[in-house]
């Protein structure tokens, strides 16, 4: 085993896991979670979102945040940080705000204060989420209804001021299949961005995928190559494929197989704590270990793979 050794030997940057705050009294969860051989790499699957870290106006909140992070220092993993601006988890008094001056200032001294407190520490940011549509429309957020995509890019730029160490990233769901509306949208809103001024470095495919619906190799090359040429990194930010029943082997080695191809810079998985069961009751079983801790066959076919 030891995904991330493996990942590591075959080139690509990391393998690494989200660990959500509930799982930390859990002593079997942990010791995969924080085995470096496994997981290079933490993320805060919540502990850092806008909810959690400014409930309301200046008061910052970072325990759930630090719980994660300090998890990773001790146990010698790099930290991935998750996410400054996103809609998603955001608090009633940021997306009452209406007025373009009034929302760049709240921005501003969100990321100053979020980025600053973990400044040095985050291998990368995930600066932006999910501000594209399916379609190909910039999400009505209330980010953008104040300021239209100018969010966007001073979000990039006030991050690079405060963090100037880490890796800024874009990170969306459904842009992995080549090459979707969303996705021909993304790299215009990239290009855009960038025109204006906006240090990117990264892109991060969310990778949410489904037995039977995964993207084929074909079709995630041709994305990674696309995103390749506006960026320094592509990666695979937070995996997991749902399955309704226990899925044959087969399938579900086909699911994983697909998602692994092409030149990724980083992964994760969980286990009893992944957010598909809640979301999509009854397809929890999306990630390489189930809830007893043991390893599932998508374990041994990523191994099998890197
Ligand atoms: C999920 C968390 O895992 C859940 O615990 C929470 O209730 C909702 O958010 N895209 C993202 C992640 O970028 O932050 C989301 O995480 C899943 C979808």
């Amino acid at each position: 085993g030891q995904l991330d050794k493996l990942a590591k030997e075959a080139g690509l940057l990391y393998f690494g896991t989200a660990v959500d705050n509930p799982s930390l009294n859990n002593q079997n969860y942990l010791r995969v979670a924080r085995d470096p051989a496994e997981f290079g790499s933490l993320t805060p699957a919540n502990g850092q979102k806008w909810s959690n870290t400014q409930p309301s106006q200046g008061r910052f909140t970072y325990g759930s945040g630090d719980a994660i992070a300090n998890i990773a220092r001790q146990a010698g993993q790099q930290l991935r940080c998750h996410t400054l601006v996103w809609y998603n988890q955001l608090p009633g008094w940021v997306s009452s705000v209406y007025n373009r001056d009034q929302m760049q200032r709240i921005i501003t001294a969100h990321i100053q204060n979020v980025a600053g407190h973990y400044k040095g520490r985050c291998y990368a940011w995930d600066v932006v989420n999910e501000a594209m549509e399916d379609d190909g429309r910039y999400r009505n957020n209330p980010m953008y209804r104040a300021m239209g995509v100018d969010y966007i890019t001073h979000s990039f730029k006030i991050a690079q001021q405060t963090d100037p160490d880490a890796k800024l990233y874009y990170n969306d769901f459904n842009i992995e299949r080549c090459c979707n509306a969303k996705i021909n949208a993304t790299i215009a809103m990239i290009r855009t961005i960038k025109a204006a001024g906006a240090p990117i470095h990264g892109i991060g495919m969310q990778g949410h995928s489904r037995v039977g619906m995964s993207p084929s190799k074909r079709e995630m090359k041709e994305t990674m190559a696309r995103f390749s040429e506006l960026v320094d990194e592509v990666a695979f930010t937070e995996v997991d494929i749902r399955h309704t029943k226990a899925a044959n082997r087969r399938r579900r080695k086909r699911a994983t197989r697909a998602r692994l191809h092409g030149s990724c810079r980083g992964l994760f998985g969980d286990a009893k704590y992944s957010w598909i069961p809640q979301q999509y009751p009854g397809e929890g079983e999306a990630c390489l270990w189930d809830r007893n801790y043991n390893k599932k066959p998508a374990y041994h076919s990523i191994v099998g793979l890197l």
